[in-house]
């Protein structure tokens, strides 16, 4: 399974990037602004910033509801950078972007995915990914996880190519079950990723073995 970042922090895309582990970065229009990124040329020139850190895809998200506003900015956030993936909302304007988009070689993620019938529209469209809201749906007493599963059956009923990229992960076991349903990639925020190294017995065993390395070399 891919892993994603889900942040514009530059600080927490390159620590996660350090880690080895880091294969793109999600972003939204929420995220750029909790960073204070607004203004166009500001806001592009972070997406170029964050392809400069990260070897992967990078989600930069159009703000356009119509048509030809979907495609003049996703073809311009395309042109920033290679490792640019243009994120379209899931809105029949979108699905007609998506087609576009998919038919020029430009790669898209479709978001606010929150139904099965939406993920099987966006993978018909030829979205490179979908992202299914996992932590949203929890959030509202919907179990995230079986849309995941629903979309797992249906992508591989069709053979479609479409990515799942499970999205709004909130904690370590959103994405060890995301592994186990067979999500092609999690996006998430760097604390899930890091509560992923954590077990008590790792801590508890790591401070025998040194301890006794220092009683048997004194
Ligand atoms: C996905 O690409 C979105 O940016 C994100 O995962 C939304 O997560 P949230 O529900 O925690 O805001």
């Amino acid at each position: 399974m891919k892993f994603f970042i889900d942040t514009a922090n530059l600080d927490q895309i390159k620590e996660a990037q350090d880690m080895g582990i880091l294969d793109g970065v999600t972003t939204n229009p929420s995220l750029m602004a909790k960073e204070g990124i607004s203004g166009d040329e500001k806001v592009k020139q972070h997406y170029i910033d964050i392809c400069n850190i990260v070897d992967g895809d990078v989600s930069a998200e159009v703000i356009s509801t119509d048509f030809e506003g979907m495609v003049r900015e996703g073809e311009a956030l395309a042109a920033l950078h290679e490792q640019i993936v243009v994120k379209v909302p899931m809105i029949k304007e979108g699905i007609k972007a998506i087609k576009y988009f998919s038919s020029k070689g430009i790669r898209t993620n479709c978001t606010l995915i929150f139904s099965a019938g939406q993920a099987l529209l966006a993978a018909k469209a030829g979205a490179t990914y979908v992202s299914p809201f996992l932590g949203r749906l929890d959030d509202v007493s919907t179990d995230g996880l079986n849309l995941i599963e629903e979309i797992r059956t249906i992508y591989d009923n069709y053979f479609y190519e479409t990515e799942i990229l499970a999205a709004s992960i909130r904690h370590p076991m959103h994405i060890i079950n995301c592994a186990k349903i067979g999500a092609d990639v999690m996006t998430g925020p760097l604390s899930a990723i890091t509560a992923l190294l954590k077990h008590p017995l790792t801590d508890i065993g790591l401070a025998q073995f040194l301890a006794d390395h220092e009683k048997s070399n004194k």
